[in-house]
């Protein structure tokens, strides 16, 4: 049987030019880089210039991928940007990218799915290619989180930072089999419920303006863990595979302690985890194309491996996927 698959064929990834450590929060906020480190594992975040944009920094990490691809903006047939910070309340951030690359032929739209939004978005665009659509598909995280912190909040603003990082896709057949390359298969969950653990006051209906990011940091950890196992544990069972085939685990990096928490519940070996937490900070939606992009370019992620990528946000919202690089 002969199946469509969505195949990886171009990474790229972009970081603003700042850099704060965490001894310069500790000089205007009552914390330490001993505190920011033990709890989250982040040492130091990156933070987008003044007049730099979600939109810049999601082009930058496009031409990186186009280019890693061997691909033209003109080759690209859709682009999903995840994000929860758009350069304006519409349109959508993709279209903006889509202007600045020139990718003419492209249809594009955001995802807002917060720090799973890298998941939704590779889960959209993966079913646009298997059902035929478009052929091609420019997936994007791309967050200036450091525009929606409360710079007050010791509890949330140490936690954040700003990046983009992309992929590109290509319609490829395969057997139908596992041994695939492309997107195996994606695990997506939410629930409203659980909004107020971590939510923006504010936004175009409500109060009229942007607001800031609010977090019941306890609560989401706690979700987080569980949820995450569970989650990746579902996108192993669909595809009939134990933690022991997974060549690379690729999770959201929100804290050094969640990502360490899960990758000891699913038994996979520290050895096989990216982390970049500590100098990347949690970039949302981000985070996880950002991780595949270092790994990709410090050769450990290779073709033909097993990728495990999960993630857990705002919303709640929560996702899976596996991908043979
Ligand atoms: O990406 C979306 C998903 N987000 C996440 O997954 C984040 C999940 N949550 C977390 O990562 C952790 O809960 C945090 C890193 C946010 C906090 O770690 P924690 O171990 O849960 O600490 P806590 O919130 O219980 O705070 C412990 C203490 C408190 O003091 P008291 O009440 O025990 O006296 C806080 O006021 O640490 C205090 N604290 C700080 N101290 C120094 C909170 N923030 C800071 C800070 N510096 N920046």
């Amino acid at each position: 049987m002969t199946v469509r698959r969505s195949v990886v064929v171009g990474c790229g990834g972009y970081l603003p030019e700042k850099v704060l450590t965490n001894d310069e929060l500790a000089q205007r906020l009552d914390t330490s880089d001993e505190w920011i480190r033990d709890r989250s594992g982040i040492t130091q975040r990156y933070i987008a210039a003044e007049g730099e944009m979600t939109s810049d920094l999601g082009t930058a990490a496009a031409r990186d991928a186009l280019s890693a691809a061997g691909f033209t903006a003109a080759d690209i047939g859709l682009i999903v940007v995840a994000t929860s910070t758009p350069d304006e309340t519409f349109p959508a951030t993709a279209t903006v990218v889509q202007a600045k690359l020139g990718a003419d032929k492209a249809m594009a739209f955001d995802v807002q799915a917060v720090c799973s939004g890298f998941v939704y978005a590779l889960a959209t665009a993966d079913n646009f290619i298997k059902s035929g659509q478009v052929d091609s598909a420019l997936v994007i995280g791309a967050e200036t989180f450091s525009r929606i912190l409360d710079w007050q909040d010791r509890g949330t603003c140490v936690l954040f930072g700003d990046g983009a990082g992309a992929l590109v896709l290509k319609a490829e057949s395969g057997a139908g089999t596992t041994a695939d390359r492309g997107v195996l298969s994606t695990h997506l969950h939410s629930d409203g419920r659980l909004h107020d653990l971590l939510y923006v006051d504010g936004g175009p209906s409500s109060t009229g303006e942007v607001g800031f990011l609010r977090m019941e940091g306890k609560e989401v950890f706690r979700h987080a863990v569980v949820k995450m196992a569970e989650v990746t544990v579902e996108a192993l069972e669909a595809n009939d595979l134990s933690a022991s085939d997974i060549d690379w685990f690729v999770p959201h990096q929100a804290n050094k302690r969640i990502i360490d928490g899960t990758a000891k519940k699913l038994g996979i070996s520290g050895d096989k985890v990216v982390v970049t937490i500590e100098s990347h900070a949690n970039t949302s939606a981000a985070s996880i194309p950002l991780a595949l992009w270092v790994a990709t370019q410090d050769q450990r992620i290779k073709r033909d491996d097993l990728v495990l990528i999960e993630a857990l946000g705002g919303g709640m919202t929560w996702g899976s996927g596996l991908v043979r690089w």
